[in-house]
């Protein structure tokens, strides 16, 4: 299958997915609330460094999960821009998490209608395996960060935990996070990297 062809099947995947996403992966059996590894995901978003009137990118958002705790380190003045290319999952994120001070988009993260050097922070929270050109990717997310903003590339599990869940599943079986991640930041397009922006990558 060609590179457009298996982005295709996996959008499709992630639309489908959409509706049961947040209770599959994040309900509490217990409370029915969906903070499921809450003590990891409030550590992951401590390192984002936000301050209340900030502007933080979540791409590759899927439907949600990570608003409430965004949300909570931003005042009024502060804005949220949720970025998904799957069409079912910003429907599920704005149906659950409403619009106060959250923009929603529908868009690949290739193809980002935002402003150049605007973003204060910016989370991968889950995705960045999924992204066909990593590397282009990187690129495109460190043009639309400030100076000094910080991209962080954050995962609940660890690179071969992801590769085994993956595994599982045709639509996604061949995505990967990269081991050396030393390779994207010396990519010869993004001499910038190391200098415009912060890029901190957790791993489980
Ligand atoms: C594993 S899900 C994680 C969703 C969410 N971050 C979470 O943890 O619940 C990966 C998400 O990345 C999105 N995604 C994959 N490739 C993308 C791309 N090229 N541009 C934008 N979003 C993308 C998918 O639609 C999906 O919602």
């Amino acid at each position: 299958m060609d590179t457009d062809m298996q982005d295709m099947t996996r959008k499709t995947f992630f639309n489908e997915k959409a509706d049961t996403w947040l209770d599959k992966f994040y309900k509490d059996p217990e409370t029915g609330i969906h903070d499921r590894h809450s003590k990891k995901i409030k550590k992951i978003i401590s390192s984002l460094n936000i301050e209340p009137d900030h502007k933080v990118l979540d791409v590759g958002c899927g439907s949600g999960v990570l608003v409430p705790y965004i949300l909570s380190r931003l005042s009024s003045k502060g804005r949220l821009f949720e970025v998904d290319y799957a069409e079912n999952m910003i429907t599920q994120n704005r149906k659950v998490h409403g619009y106060d001070r959250i923009t929603f988009v529908c868009s690949d993260v290739m193809d980002l209608p935002l402003e150049d050097s605007s973003f204060d922070s910016i989370i991968c929270f889950a995705c960045f395996p999924h992204f066909r050109d990593q590397k282009a990717a990187l690129g495109k997310l460190a043009g639309i960060l400030k100076p000094n903003g910080i991209l962080t590339i954050a995962h609940l599990l660890s690179a071969k935990e992801i590769a085994d869940h993956h595994d599982g599943e045709s639509a996604v079986s061949r995505d990967r996070l990269p081991v050396k991640h030393e390779t994207a930041l010396r990519h010869p397009d993004h001499e910038q990297f190391p200098i415009a922006c912060t890029i901190l990558i957790i791993l489980n």
